[in-house]
């Protein structure tokens, strides 16, 4: 693939200078692609409605073309213009956003085919974060952005991670600080006539759906024990939040036998990692293992935040790593749905 000279744009998400967003909304018109913060993870954005741009993004990730995006807008209006909803979902909708939550609706013609990957169905998310939201605003299109990762990579929540994945592959890159969650979006189907449907857990917990849309379904695959329907959640036919080193998930309830067991298998591995509980972190030690806290049992936004910068941390720096499940509960849906995917051993 040929190179692009990536420009680098340092914004502050408090103080956000006026030129430098301006100048960024000015590559979206111009059919640019600039990578951006949002408060899940990074974005890889291009022009929305521009066929043209849309397919540099699927180029610059190496993102198959049947695997559609999100589409960003900055206003709940948008929603009326490129998708058919009625006003009582958008009253609904309305108490979720802006935030890291995209909803599936009938699309309208307005969207191109490339966006929906042919589906007649688009997925629309309005983001908090202030550089995403003005950047948005003021291209006054909507933007596509899938996460700011090579295909296949985990996501990036740091700017140091898109640059390594992403640099001299697009126009823009705007280093905007942290990101506050570090999980993508949660994503839910409202097209199905009956209850909403959860395709991607995240953030927004399906309790808190269900208490705005009544019930709601929970697919199995949606914990990522199974396969997905491939025609519902076309995302999840692909290998996903995988580093080059494999990753072995212990699955919660991670008991004292468990943790002999992997010490057992795991200490003659090179350099082998541990990715767990603050609560274990000691016992790991006194058996000399190498191990980095990624959470605690009472703090699943601590281990959802650090996930995909602890996978990239560690890939390629020991043959092995190994981390600690949580519960299917909150944030821990999205948190276990990421790792059984990632896992290539899971040990229950
Ligand atoms: O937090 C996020 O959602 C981030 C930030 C950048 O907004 N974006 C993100 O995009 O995670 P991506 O492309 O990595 O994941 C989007 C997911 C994919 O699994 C895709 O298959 C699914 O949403 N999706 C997109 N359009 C869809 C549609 N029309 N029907 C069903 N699933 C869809
Ligand atoms: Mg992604």
């Amino acid at each position: 693939m040929k190179t692009l000279e990536t420009i680098i744009l340092e914004i502050d998400p408090f103080n956000i200078e006026e030129e430098k967003i301006k100048e960024a909304a000015k590559a979206i018109c111009e059919n640019k692609t600039v990578v951006f913060p949002t408060e899940t993870v990074y974005g890889l954005g291009a022009n929305g409605l521009s066929e043209q741009a849309v397919k540099k993004i699927f180029i610059a990730k190496g993102r198959p073309f049947d695997n559609p995006l999100i589409l960003h807008i900055a206003n709940i209006k948008s929603f009326l213009e490129y998708a058919y909803v009625s006003y009582s979902l958008l009253e609904k909708i309305e108490k979720l956003i802006p935030g890291p939550v995209t909803f599936v609706l009938k699309k309208k013609k307005i969207v191109p085919n490339i966006v929906t990957a042919g589906k007649d169905t688009v997925a629309i998310r309005m983001p908090a974060h202030p550089i995403a939201s003005k950047l948005i605003e003021y291209s006054g299109v909507p933007i596509a952005a899938p996460s700011a990762n090579i295909s296949g990579k985990p996501s990036a929540t740091l700017a140091e991670h898109v640059i390594q994945d992403m640099k001299d592959k697009v126009d823009y890159i705007i280093v905007g600080g942290k990101v506050e969650f570090g999980i993508e979006s949660t994503v839910i189907d409202l097209t199905t006539g009956e209850k909403p449907v959860l395709l991607r857990p995240g953030p927004i917990p399906p309790q808190k759906i269900a208490e705005i849309f009544g019930d709601i379904e929970i697919p199995d695959f949606a914990y990522g024990h199974v396969e997905a329907d491939y025609i519902k959640a076309p995302g999840m036919k692909y290998r996903h939040y995988s580093p080059d080193t494999p990753v072995v998930l212990i699955e919660h309830q991670v008991n004292e036998k468990m943790i002999y067991k992997v010490i057992e298998e795991y200490k003659k591995y090179s350099n082998p990692i541990i990715l767990c509980l603050r609560e274990h972190c000691n016992f790991y030690k006194e058996n000399n293992m190498n191990c980095d806290i990624i959470g605690s049992e009472d703090n699943y936004y601590e281990f959802a935040i650090k996930l995909f910068e602890m996978l990239r941390k560690y890939d390629g720096q020991s043959e092995i790593i190994i981390v600690e499940g949580i519960e299917d509960k909150g944030i821990g849906i999205a948190v276990m749905n990421r790792l059984r995917k990632a896992a290539h051993k899971i040990i229950q």
